[in-house]
């Protein structure tokens, strides 16, 4: 899921704002820094001066002060206008210096908002990489608010536009078509965001003013209590419960060929995290899995949260911050899962690689940090990081020239990526259909699917992406895995993905009964009446879903979704759309996405 750091950056901005007008605190830094300026240097006076007009004249300016006033979420798109150029302003006079101050000292003041232990925490973590970001981005001022806070259309601006190069001479559609009966199957275990949180504590405060609560303070009795096994609130994993649903694993379904594992490890105190933290998660939770399935390949992709600060994945152009420390540990540790030696070069270069899973059978893993926009280096330069979608085009050619079959994993779905990534990452998907078999996704944390369609023939659905849910129930789902059973691995098999079985936890009766218990939630095939799992299925099965939108299969579609946390009765027609919606969106702002769908008033 999305840290919350949108929420720290605008904290950041509103604190800076305080440098020109001292309007929302009465900071002695602050008057101190100003009356420097402008007896060092009359030239600044005149700046500051216009600067202090503008933002207490300003009406969104205003608008923040009653906001804060009447404890309402400030409207963030407004103020961004007005805090980006004073932050720039500030680094332009080399006052950053007094950032960490003032922007604490408005933690206290905003304490209503955002707890302030994680107002502070959040301040020094994300601070120096904030100031560089902004110093070094080629962006202007409108550009980054429309990238860190989605407030206007990103196609809009040039400066992030770019295309990669994709191969001509795309050859006729080919699509799948069902095995012999009898044929070889394979068995895929999928887990994805285990998040599990060493620092739970039964019984703790479960509803916290925290991003991630059940860790500290006194136990307290009765259902605001922290469950011993875990909590649908504001909680991760704990780790005996990790645990116990892992070994359940291995012991129940046999022969898994073998795993998919798309990332983000540590718990959500992404305000406290340190190197040593994520480092600790990455090698306890990977011993973990290595020892409870052992003998099975791992094929792991890297999420957002195994950074520190969460998100914050640099690219190689930045001279102030480096990753190697991470994508090193990734490689050892991804070794350990089974990894081949040849990926090492490339995982520590970007924590990308393609490898061989069966013969015919290509996988790609990759590094879906240098598409999000929750990673803020990208704002320096977002142009294809470390030419990773053009890499993977290569393979893609690759495997086309010789016959192989291609799986994609990754964290983040390419809808959650940044528009110019995400539309050219639609369009290999669609020259590489017939190459394609399956991609796989986690980091929303909920069941969903994503059908591809055909660029130009907009109705025909070309490949399919499954968003696999997340063991932790972070927050409201029960802790999950899935299994796919694949057609393979014989010569020439399309290695499709045939159906699939969702187990969750039940949470509630394993906190009631104080032992875990799993179940088979549904398979896919039985429980959508579907003949296959081939992008039309998925199509029909939206179609069907569309024209009964009241009707059993949309319910079951939401319960899924929430992994039988609730149930359809608590989707109305509008959350029932938008759930459609998702399913058929695979790129980020595309305004025409869901146009086919009624809106049902
Ligand atoms: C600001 O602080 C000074 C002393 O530190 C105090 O005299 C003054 O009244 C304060 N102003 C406001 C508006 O709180
Ligand atoms: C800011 O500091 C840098 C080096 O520390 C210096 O080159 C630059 O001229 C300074 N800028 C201003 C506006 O003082
Ligand atoms: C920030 O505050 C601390 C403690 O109040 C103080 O020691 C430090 O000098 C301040 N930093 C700046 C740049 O003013
Ligand atoms: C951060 O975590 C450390 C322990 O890992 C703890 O000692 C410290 O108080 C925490 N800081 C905040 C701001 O929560
Ligand atoms: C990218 O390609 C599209 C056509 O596919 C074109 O309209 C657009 O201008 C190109 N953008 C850039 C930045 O080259
Ligand atoms: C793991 O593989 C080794 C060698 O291939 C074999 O001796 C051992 O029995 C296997 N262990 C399990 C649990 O399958
Ligand atoms: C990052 O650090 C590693 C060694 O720790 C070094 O090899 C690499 O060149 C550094 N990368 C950048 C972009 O500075
Ligand atoms: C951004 O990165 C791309 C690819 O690494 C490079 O070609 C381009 O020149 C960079 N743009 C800027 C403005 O540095
Ligand atoms: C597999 O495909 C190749 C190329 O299309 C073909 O030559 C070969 O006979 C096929 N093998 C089987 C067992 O179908
Ligand atoms: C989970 O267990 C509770 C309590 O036994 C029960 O009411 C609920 O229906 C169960 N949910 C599922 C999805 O099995
Ligand atoms: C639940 O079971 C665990 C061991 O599985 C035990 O440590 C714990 O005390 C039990 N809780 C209750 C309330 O019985
Ligand atoms: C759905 O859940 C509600 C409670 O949230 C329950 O009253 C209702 O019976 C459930 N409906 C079905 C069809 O299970
Ligand atoms: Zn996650
Ligand atoms: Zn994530």
């Amino acid at each position: 899921m999305v840290c919350f750091t949108h929420i720290v950056l605008f904290f950041f901005f509103a604190a800076l704002s305080t440098v020109d007008t001292r309007s929302i605190q009465n900071n002695s830094d602050v008057e101190l820094l100003i009356q420097n300026r402008i007896v060092e240097k009359k030239q600044l006076s005149a700046t500051i001066a216009s600067y202090r007009h503008r933002f207490e004249h300003s009406p969104n300016f205003k608008k923040l002060r009653w906001a804060l006033s009447e404890k309402l979420t400030p409207p963030y798109c407004e103020f961004c206008h007005l805090f980006v150029p004073a932050i720039r302003f500030l680094i332009e006079i080399n006052e950053t210096i007094h950032v960490e101050n003032v922007t604490i000292a408005l933690c206290k003041d905003i304490q209503l908002f955002l707890n302030i232990e994680v107002c502070v925490g959040a301040v020094l973590e994300y601070k120096d990489a904030a100031i560089e970001i902004f110093s070094m981005s080629p962006l202007t001022n409108k550009e980054l608010c429309a990238l860190a806070f989605d407030c206007e259309d990103q196609k809009d601006f040039p400066i992030l536009r770019w295309n990669v190069t994709i191969p001509g001479s795309k050859p006729s559609p080919r699509p799948p078509q069902p095995p012999a009966s009898g044929s070889p199957k394979l068995k895929v275990l999928h887990l994805s965001d285990i998040h599990v949180d060493f620092a739970y504590k039964p019984g703790t405060q479960a509803d916290c003013h925290k991003p991630l609560c059940c860790r500290d303070g006194p136990t307290i009795p009765g259902p605001n209590g922290a469950g011993f096994w875990g909590d649908y609130r504001n909680c991760d994993l704990p780790y005996w419960t990790a645990q116990s649903i892992l070994r359940y694993a291995s012991e129940l379904e046999e022969d898994i060929d073998f795993i998919y594992y798309t990332g983000d490890l540590p718990p959500h105190n992404v305000w406290n995290q340190s190197r040593a933290d994520q480092l600790y998660s990455l090698t306890t939770i990977n011993q973990l899995l290595a020892a409870t399935f052992s003998n099975k390949t791992f094929y792991p992709a890297v999420g957002n949260h195994e950074a520190a600060p969460c998100n914050m994945y640099p690219t190689p152009s930045i001279r102030t911050d480096n990753i190697t420390w991470l994508y090193e540990a990734l490689a050892d540790s991804w070794a350990t899962l089974g990894l081949p030696a040849d990926t090492r070069e490339s995982i520590v270069r970007g924590a990308f690689y393609t490898t061989m899973v069966r013969p015919g059978l290509r996988l790609i893993s990759l590094n879906m940090n240098y598409c999000a926009p929750e990673n803020y280096w990208l704002f320096v330069n977002a142009t294809d990081p470390l030419g990773q979608l053009q890499w993977m085009i290569q393979w893609l050619q690759y495997a086309e020239d010789h016959g192989e079959k291609v799986h994609i994993i990754a964290h983040h779905p390419p809808r959650s990526c940044l528009a110019a990534f995400s539309w050219n990452f639609h369009q290999i998907i669609n020259r590489y259909e017939n190459t394609i078999a399956g991609q796989f996704y986690g980091h929303t944390h909920n069941d969903e699917f994503i059908v591809f369609y055909d660029e130009v023939d907009k109705k025909r659905a070309v490949s399919m992406a499954y968003v696999t849910p997340s063991l932790t129930p972070q927050s409201f789902l029960n802790p999950g895995y899935r299994i796919y059973t694949m057609d393979g691995a014989y010569e020439n098999s399309s290695y499709w993905v045939l159906d699939h079985r969702t187990v969750i936890m039940n949470l509630t009766a394993t906190n009631m009964y104080n032992r875990t218990i799993l179940l088979n939630e549904y398979e896919a095939r039985d429980a959508y009446k579907m003949e296959n799992l081939f992008p039309a299925d998925w199509d029909n099965l939206i179609q069907r879903m569309q024209n009964d939108i009241d009707g059993s299969l949309m319910s079951s579609a939401y319960q899924y979704y929430t992994k039988s946390y609730t149930n359809g009765t608590s989707c109305n027609r509008s959350c029932r759309r938008g759930l459609l919606c998702n399913f058929k969106t695979a790129r980020s702002d595309d305004p025409h996405a869901c146009d086919s769908i009624p809106s049902y008033y």
